[in-house]
């Protein structure tokens, strides 16, 4: 059988993680989706760095709408990010019946409810594991794993910038500023680091997970949001001499009330498992009624550990769109 078609919009970090890794295990990947999965088409206005990753494998243009009238693409990344063009674009190659993957966490928080209806009304997917921590696959554990229970709460450690801002901070002694310019050259960092540091990425990404846990739709709009902007090295220190550490967790709770759905700085005694969290790692905690408390733990960013998601998804859909008579 020929590999599946897959069309790349925005060939940055992740999308040339995700066309190195794709390649590279190409082999282990085509045996457990049950057929081949090729990059052949990706969009970048950056044509040059584009064609000098992928080389001859795959064609490169500029325009991502040739990519969608691609009748050979079934499944389109999406890997621009932001609510502009990016969901123009998703609803645009949703329309043509393709599906699509994402790591958009932004524009799926916040756009969401239109995105998923618009992939009902086509019988498409949007699979979207790299949106929520990296290369934790906490969307899958949530969706399958943990399928039998009744959720009762998911907590994490869901924003590597800000997570290794008070780590650095609390250990080194260091600065703010110094530290989140270090997230920023390591490449933590959103483009607009805004949304790191006053929580709204770690909004985004709670909004998404509570959508999953509790099956209600997103509702960034209802999230109460705090960041850590207002903690200075003193809070720090003197929550360690307390025997607490200050974390910034994305909670959503079901409560007789309704849902839960926050991101705030919290004091987590020193002895719990994700107070020891440190530097650009996620974490999360999920509380179901049938299996108790799990954990979750790894790299929350960075190119590798977030195509590791993106290519789980395209392995998903290779598996359901293959076994589909229809398609
Ligand atoms: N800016 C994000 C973080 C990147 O720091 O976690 C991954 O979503």
């Amino acid at each position: 059988m020929n590999p599946i078609q897959v069309g790349l919009l925005g060939i940055g970090t992740v999308g040339s993680g995700t066309f190195r890794v794709l390649q590279r295990n190409q082999e282990e990947i085509r045996r457990r989706a049950g057929r081949g999965i090729a990059i052949t088409m990706v969009a970048d206005l950056d044509t040059e760095r584009a064609r000098a990753i992928v080389g001859d494998a795959a064609q490169v243009v500029a325009d991502a709408r040739q990519v969608i009238a691609n009748p050979a693409i079934d499944i389109v990344i999406e890997l621009i990010g932001g609510y502009g063009i990016a969901r123009t674009l998703v609803l645009e190659a949703l329309a043509a019946g393709k599906h699509v993957v994402t790591a958009n966490k932004a524009l799926l928080a916040v756009h969401g409810s239109e995105i998923f209806a618009a992939a009902r009304a086509k019988g498409v997917i949007v699979a979207f594991e790299a949106a929520v921590a990296g290369g934790i696959p906490i969307i899958k554990a949530l969706r399958e794993g943990l399928t039998a229970n009744r959720i009762e709460w998911v907590a994490g450690i869901i924003n590597g910038t800000t997570n290794f801002i008070l780590s650095e901070m609390r250990s080194k002694g260091l600065d703010f500023g110094a530290v989140l310019k270090q997230a920023q050259a390591l490449g933590y960092a959103e483009a607009d680091p805004t949304f790191d540091i006053e929580g709204v990425d770690a909004a985004h990404k709670a909004t998404l997970m509570s959508a999953i846990a509790f099956g209600v739709p997103v509702q960034f709009d209802k999230a109460y949001v705090e960041g850590i902007t207002a903690l200075q090295a003193a809070d720090i220190r003197y929550a360690e001499q307390l025997g607490y550490r200050i974390k910034l967790l994305g909670i959503t709770k079901r409560t007789p009330q309704g849902i839960e759905l926050r991101v705030h700085p919290t004091l987590i005694p020193s002895t719990r498992l994700i107070a020891n969290v440190e530097g650009a790692m996620n974490a999360v905690v999920v509380q179901g009624d049938a299996v108790g408390t799990t954990l979750y733990y790894g790299k929350g960013a960075g190119a590798e550990p977030t195509a590791s998601a993106v290519i789980a998804d395209l392995v998903d859909i290779t598996r359901l769109h293959t076994a589909d008579p229809d398609h």
